[in-house]
């Protein structure tokens, strides 16, 4: 029967709050992290002073920031506990799983998880932070059969990252790359993780609830799962003379193309040509022209045909491949720069909260009776 309401499939275009964390704006095609337009952010400013920024409203003094790393450096151990959950866990499932567990772990154990004070949601905002790194780099060592590299705290967040993920000193070339892509994935207005972590939070459940299930949402192809399918694509298709031929044979059996098309953004993702430039630094670096031929071969190809542009996974998919991260682990490298933009969507929720239950239009069958006891 069709609806007699008018149903937004999707919440499609449903302003479903007001929020003063990031502004997404289709129109001109742009991202302002609390005001500052995110391409400036990538260039100039540390992934530690965004994660402030986007906690606290604004950038960090140098004290504020002095003390947040010192926090952040002093919390990047995995707990014994939580190192050895994820060492067990079979590595037959996915590393998103293994985030989502870690998580889950994590807040089984940590004595604030029911403290909703603002200074316990930060502390444990930046726990979750601080943490991830070992949780991601970890996971990927032991599917490689290698062991843990503890965290050294004289490397910066992504430093490290890339440190323990490949027990090797990080080049500052790929460190810059790295870190810019962390900037560039923190923070995306209601998108439907953060929306994931908001519902939760409107319960007053607890933020690890909440990032919890935001880790579930991000865990989808239609979602923080395409850079990992971008790359898979890659591979599937070759080399740039077999692109179009691919492409057509995908479109002609109806498949979604991964890397490409948005939501909200309807001509170009606002943050693709940052990413798309960290890319092309990171094909210089390690000699890989071939990986360029094939991107802009297969967008040209997609525009042409669909009149749809990349998104964030499309440059950041191929960029991690180069970087040496294994594909299963990219989504969860969205997970640790996102955990920022969840966190402070959860404190944002929970300091102006109203309950998130929209209501359906019931389209089963008329009442009817159930059938007598004459059985
Ligand atoms: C992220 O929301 C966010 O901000 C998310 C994110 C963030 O930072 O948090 O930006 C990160 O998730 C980016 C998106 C990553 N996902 C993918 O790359 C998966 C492939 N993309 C598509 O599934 C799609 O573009 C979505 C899901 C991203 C958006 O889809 P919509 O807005 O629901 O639009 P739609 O699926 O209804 O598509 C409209 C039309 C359809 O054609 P018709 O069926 O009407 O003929 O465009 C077509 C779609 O088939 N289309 C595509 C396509 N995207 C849209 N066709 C082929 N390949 C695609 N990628």
């Amino acid at each position: 029967a069709t609806p007699t309401s008018e149903i937004r499939k999707g919440l499609a275009g449903v302003v479903a709050d007001t929020s003063a964390i990031s502004k997404v704006n289709p129109a001109t095609n742009s991202l302002l992290y609390r005001g500052y337009p995110v391409q400036d952010l990538a260039a100039r400013v540390s992934f530690e002073e965004v994660a402030y920024l986007l906690w606290h409203g604004e950038l960090p003094t140098a004290e504020q920031l002095a003390e947040q790393t010192r926090a952040e450096r002093a919390a990047r151990t995995l707990p014994d506990d939580v190192k050895a959950a994820i060492l067990e866990l079979p590595t037959a499932c996915h590393p998103m799983d293994v985030c989502r567990t870690a998580v889950s772990q994590l807040g089984a154990h940590d004595p604030q998880a029911e403290d909703s004070s603002v200074e316990a949601e930060l502390a444990k905002a930046l726990r979750l932070w601080a943490v991830m790194p070992s949780v991601v780099a970890l996971d990927q060592r032991r599917r490689r059969g290698e062991l843990g590299v503890e965290p050294r705290d004289d490397l910066g967040y992504s430093a490290n990252f890339l440190w323990m993920a490949f027990g090797a000193e990080p080049e500052p070339a790929v460190v810059k790359a790295f870190e810019a892509s962390m900037v560039l994935y923190a923070e995306h207005s209601f998108n439907a993780s953060t929306f994931t972590a908001r519902v939760i939070t409107s319960t007053l459940a607890d933020m690890h609830s909440a990032v919890t299930g935001a880790i579930g949402a991000l865990k989808g192809p239609l979602h923080g799962g395409a850079n990992e399918a971008v790359q898979e694509t890659f591979e599937e298709i070759g080399s740039a003379d077999r692109a179009v031929a691919w492409l057509e044979d995908a479109l002609a059996s109806k498949k979604k193309i991964m890397g490409f098309g948005h939501r909200v953004y309807k001509n170009g993702d606002s943050r693709v040509p940052t990413m798309r430039s960290v890319l092309g630094d990171m094909v210089e670096h390690y000699g890989e022209p071939g990986v360029l031929d094939l991107y802009d071969t297969l967008e040209q190809a997609m525009f042409e045909r669909k009149n749809i542009r990349p998104n964030l996974d499309y440059p950041a998919g191929p960029a991690y491949h180069l970087m040496g991260f294994d594909t299963n682990i990219f989504t969860p490298l969205f997970v640790a720069s996102r955990m920022t933009g969840w966190t402070a969507h959860v404190m944002e929720q929970r300091a102006a909260n109203a309950l998130i239950r929209p209501v359906c239009e019931y389209n089963g069958p008329e009442q009817r009776e159930v059938p007598g006891s004459a059985r």
